[in-house]
């Protein structure tokens, strides 16, 4: 038979003195109640803040102490004791504190006291991932970095991007480039566009925590930047219907970046020197019957409006009527 069975059996040692011995082999396993009690159970804390929290006990305990890696303490013969720093300013205090207490009781107990903390960046960064003077081209794709500093804890940031004050839904698309210690990257691409067009783009870091007031989210600079984009049709006329001598006049208004040039065309033809955009006939014949057209163009494409003119009184016409008399 095993010696300590043995010797447990002969049951010269009380029960007590028998937990004791447990206690000490498992430290805080077998406490159950006697485990002290820290209020509050978690802290969330802003670095730089100042952070206490209590530990107290019911049990008369030979010592009661806070084991951390700022404001470490004991105290013997007492039931309460108060653990705070004036400034949480240690990452180490990350890792928690822990209050312990000793009894002949319970032996030794303890209670991790658990603390986050966090930190608002110093600075967030908005930049375009592309020479920045020049000017994006409509339907490639671009690279957006923020650029967030000294933030923690990295698991809790989340970026937005924002075009103006209306928040882009591309968050999710946003990856993580490069986390270093005092620095993370996140990036998102875009398929530039005319609406982007001297936009006002800019990032905010967001620190999604528990806290009891929201924290205010950090935003970056803001950016503009020239997008060019081929011409699309603003307005233009429709067909026409005149009469012999009515004065034509007609419309073709493009937008585009960079500012777009007009050449009318009639029947295929250019018409030297009409690059405005209207075109105006003071008074027309049957000779200004047909297409026309207005090709509005500049550097990155071009678009063309079709304009029917039909002139009542036309030469064609007024030929057969008057071979039919
Ligand atoms: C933070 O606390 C640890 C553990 O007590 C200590 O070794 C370290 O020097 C402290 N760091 C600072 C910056 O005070
Ligand atoms: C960018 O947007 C344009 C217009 O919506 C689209 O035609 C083009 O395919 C897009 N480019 C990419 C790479 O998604
Ligand atoms: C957030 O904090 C409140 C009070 O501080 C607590 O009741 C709640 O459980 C916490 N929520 C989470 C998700 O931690
Ligand atoms: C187009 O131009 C005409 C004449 O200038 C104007 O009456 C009309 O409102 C314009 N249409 C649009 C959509 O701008
Ligand atoms: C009119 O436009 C045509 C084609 O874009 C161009 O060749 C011509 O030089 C322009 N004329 C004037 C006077 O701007
Ligand atoms: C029609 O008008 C044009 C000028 O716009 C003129 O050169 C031409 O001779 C006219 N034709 C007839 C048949 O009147
Ligand atoms: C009208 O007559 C002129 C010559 O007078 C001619 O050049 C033009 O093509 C004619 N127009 C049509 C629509 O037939």
């Amino acid at each position: 038979m095993d010696p300590t069975l043995d010797f447990i059996n002969s049951q010269r040692v009380p029960w007590t003195i028998l937990l004791f011995l447990l206690n000490l082999l498992l430290p805080s396993e077998g406490c159950g109640v006697g485990r002290p009690r820290v209020n509050p159970t978690s802290l969330l804390v802003r670095y730089g803040d100042p952070a206490s929290a209590t530990c107290s006990t019911p049990f008369h305990v030979d010592l009661i102490g806070w084991e951390a890696a700022v404001g470490a303490k004991e105290e013997p013969q007492t039931q309460q004791l108060v653990w705070g720093v004036t400034s949480v300013s240690n990452w180490s205090l990350g890792d928690g504190v822990t209050c312990f207490t000793s009894s002949e009781e319970h032996g030794r107990c303890e209670t991790h006291l658990p603390i986050t903390i966090y930190k608002i960046p110093n600075r967030v960064t908005m930049s375009l991932l592309y020479p920045p003077e020049a000017p994006l081209i409509e339907g490639r794709i671009y690279t957006l970095d923020c650029e967030i500093q000294n933030v923690v804890p990295l698991s809790s940031l989340s970026i937005r991007w924002f075009k103006g004050d209306e928040e882009l839904d591309i968050s999710q698309k946003s990856r993580f480039l490069k986390r270093t210690l005092d620095k993370a990257n996140v990036r998102t691409d875009i398929n530039a566009s005319r609406e982007d067009h001297e936009a006002s783009y800019s990032c905010a870091a967001h620190l999604d925590l528990n806290t009891t007031e929201p924290i205010p989210d950090t935003r970056s600079n803001s950016i503009q930047w020239k997008v060019l984009y081929k011409p699309r049709v603003l307005n233009a006329s429709g067909d026409v219907f005149l009469c012999t001598k009515d004065k034509m006049e007609l419309t073709c208004l493009g937008e585009a970046n960079p500012m777009p040039s007009y050449q009318w065309r009639h029947q295929g033809v250019a018409l030297a020197g009409e690059n405005e955009t209207t075109l105006v006939i003071e008074s027309v014949n049957g000779s200004h019957n047909g297409l026309y057209e207005c090709l509005i163009r500049n550097t990155e494409g071009d678009v063309t409006v079709s304009i029917r003119v039909s002139v009542k009184g036309g030469n064609v016409t007024l030929h057969i009527l008057f071979k039919a008399t």
